[in-house]
């Protein structure tokens, strides 16, 4: 047999293939296991030993020969592919790229970090508590005792076994445990208490659910105990923070005789409005003085000097520390001042409505109270 015939024809037809799919069929006709190559190797064991040592090299060399031509025809082939598909398709890398999909930061977080935002400027720290509260913390410790008419006011999630402790566990209904819970951590400290500063925001629950209500809903509390605090320094600052997180200079405060357990005397804090006149009719806007004429006063918050039943909860002594502290509800805030007017909206997750709403990560708040920490204390 003329291998080397063979192999020129092998090599020629191979070289001659025009597809990928040529070079294979012409793979398997040679190399397969049917293939013309594949059975010349075959063919060795039935030889003698002698006719085996001429012909087995040249069998050898003619596969490894066609083994060699069938890859770099199919490497030509690829390369070749390769540069037509390079010069057929074309990228406009000037086209403005797809959207890709973004996040928003909700109304509610942003409030929460320009409330963050401003009080830091004022001195005060963030302090948090749990959800999960006792009665305790809740209601006892802030001058609501079991039978207090208060708690029924309050519409509380109760959970059906009682705590650790054996208190009644609860979802709590207010920021204010946490004054509670600030103060002993700090009386703990520094037995007989310390000077303090915080705000405190959060989830609070309520079983409630109209367009201004919701189950869960957000309030801020803020506490400030000091020596020789009086009801000055909280209408100061109320009016500082106020101020600067609706960015106006004319917000006038009113300071109404009300009643909380946990304040004595309590203050209920108005803020004055006035009707605005656009192009689709007239709002209201905050700022200016309620008792002018076309103005009002909206009820804001709730406040007052810390009951001094509620300084002895804390492990402070009232003799010596005095407080005030308010409460605020965050989504109301933020509804005044960004012009939601449905609160059940704030919880429903709707992109759409996140979109409009929200804000961009980027839109860190730079709101500033413009002053000083409030001064307390030290020198009255
Ligand atoms: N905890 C009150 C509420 O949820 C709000 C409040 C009123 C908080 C007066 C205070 C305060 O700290 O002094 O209705």
């Amino acid at each position: 047999m003329d291998h080397a015939a063979l192999q020129a024809e092998a090599v020629q037809r191979i070289a001659a293939a025009e597809t990928p799919d040529a070079v294979e069929a012409l793979r398997v006709e040679f190399l397969g296991k049917q293939g013309s190559i594949s059975g010349l190797l075959k063919t060795l064991g039935a030889m003698s030993a002698d006719e085996r040592q001429s012909a087995g090299p040249r069998i050898h060399a003619l596969r490894e020969a066609v083994t060699a031509a069938l890859a770099a025809r199919k490497g030509a082939l690829q390369g070749a592919a390769m540069e037509a598909r390079l010069a057929a398709e074309r990228i406009d890398l000037t086209l403005p790229a797809p959207a890709a999909p973004r996040g928003s930061v909700h109304p509610v977080s942003q409030v929460m970090d320009e409330l963050a935002e401003i009080f830091a400027d004022l001195g005060f720290a963030v302090a948090t508590g749990p959800e999960i509260e006792d009665d305790w913390h809740n209601f006892t410790a802030l001058n609501m005792p079991e039978s207090h008419p208060a708690r029924a006011m309050h519409d509380t999630f109760y959970f059906p076994d009682a705590g650790p402790e054996g208190r009644r566990m609860l979802l709590r209904t207010h920021t204010s445990p946490v004054q509670i819970r600030t103060m002993l951590k700090a009386a703990k400290a520094s037995p007989g208490g310390a000077p303090l500063r915080i705000i405190a925001p959060g989830r609070v629950y309520r079983s409630d659910s109209d367009a201004t209500h919701t189950p869960m809903f957000h309030q801020v509390e803020g506490l400030v105990i000091d020596r020789g605090i009086h009801l000055g320094h909280l209408k100061w600052t109320l009016e500082t923070f106020l101020k600067a997180f609706f960015e106006r200079d004319d917000i006038v405060l009113r300071l109404r005789p009300s009643y909380f357990p946990f304040t004595e005397p309590s203050v209920e804090v108005d803020v004055g409005w006035q009707e605005v006149k656009g192009p689709n009719g007239s709002r209201r806007m905050l700022g200016g003085d309620g008792d002018a004429p076309g103005h009002g006063w909206m009820e804001l918050l709730g406040s007052g000097m810390v009951n001094v039943r509620v300084l002895e909860a804390g492990g402070y002594d009232p003799s010596e520390w005095q407080g005030f502290a308010f409460g605020i509800g965050v989504d109301r805030l933020a509804m005044l001042k960004y012009g939601m007017d449905d609160l059940r909206a704030f919880f429903d997750g709707d992109a759409r409505w996140l979109a409009h709403y929200g804000f961009s990560a980027f839109d860190q708040p730079t709101l500033s109270a413009g002053v000083g920490a409030i001064s307390t204390g030290a020198g009255a």
